[in-house]
């Protein structure tokens, strides 16, 4: 992926990870086009940056990804990379029945939707040079936090099709990975204070740092996120599930 010079669509772009992720891509010399559910906050986002520019869309819309790739495209014709940034992380208590609006929200934002979005811009991007899908998951795609178990299931399966995305495009579309660690961000309640979490701030300067990198890395992963991407490998998995569940465990 370049450093400069792209036009990059961004899901999620309002807050947090995709909110700076946007503004740094601009100030690097990127064309951004953010999108989210709520118009107030993607004008924030792009508020006294030129080529920055916001345009509603619910991922969760079957409908609305079609038209807002259509317009999108048409109205950017250089729209080289994709970023599948917006999700959501609900907590999840499996001990006793439930509603399952958590888990077909979780599953449809986080899963079903940059499944549709890559789908709904393949035939554009491969038509670009230098093109580029950016998927979001999580350090909970390689060892489950207990309390959300739908969001970690999403985010392993995120990392799953990612492999399958990058195999079926070689040499036509790259296709990056951005594994974030626990970042201080407004995903769930009390987050962007809590103490042990990544400051966003030094979580952007590490992660726009490892997409300098040329060639770009198959996955952007920052030191925090080691402990679980390698847990496995490491041959530690148990040690890092237990760990990662000790403050949440169930009795
Ligand atoms: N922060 C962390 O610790 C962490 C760790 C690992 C992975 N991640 C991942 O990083 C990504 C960004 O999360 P974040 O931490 O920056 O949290 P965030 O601030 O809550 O950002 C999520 C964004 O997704 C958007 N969104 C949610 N549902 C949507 C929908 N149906 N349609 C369109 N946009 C929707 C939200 O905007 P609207 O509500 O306005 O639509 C929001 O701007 C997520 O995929 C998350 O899973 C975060």
């Amino acid at each position: 992926m370049k450093i400069s010079g792209n036009t990059i669509l961004l899901s999620g772009g309002g807050t947090g990870i995709g909110r700076r992720l946007a503004q740094r891509w601009h100030d690097a010399g990127n064309t951004v086009i953010v999108t989210g559910r709520t118009l107030a906050s993607l004008e924030e986002t792009i508020a006294g940056r030129p080529n920055l520019h916001a345009r509603v869309l619910d991922v969760t819309d079957p409908a609305a990804i079609i038209a807002c790739a259509a317009g999108i495209t048409a109205e950017f014709p250089a729209l080289n990379i994709l970023v599948n940034n917006a999700g959501i992380m609900r907590f999840e208590d499996l001990t006793a029945p439930r509603d399952m609006g958590d888990v077909e929200a979780t599953i449809a934002t986080n899963l079903t939707a940059p499944i549709r979005l890559t789908d709904a811009l393949i035939t554009h991007l491969k038509a670009q040079d230098h093109a580029a899908v950016v998927m979001v998951s999580s350090g909970l795609a390689f060892v489950p936090m207990a309390v959300t178990p739908t969001y970690n299931a999403t985010k392993a399966a995120i990392h799953s099709y990612s492999q399958s995305l990058r195999h079926q495009l070689a040499g036509q579309v790259e296709v990056i990975e951005l594994a974030p660690p626990a970042v201080q961000t407004d995903l769930t309640p009390g987050q962007s204070t809590r103490a042990n979490y990544l400051p966003l701030e030094t979580f952007i300067d590490q992660t726009m740092a490892l997409f300098e990198q040329q060639p770009t890395p198959a996955e952007i992963l920052v030191p925090n996120v080691l402990f679980l991407r390698n847990a496995e490998a490491e041959g530690r998995y148990a040690a890092a599930f237990a760990v990662l569940n000790r403050d949440f465990g169930h009795n």
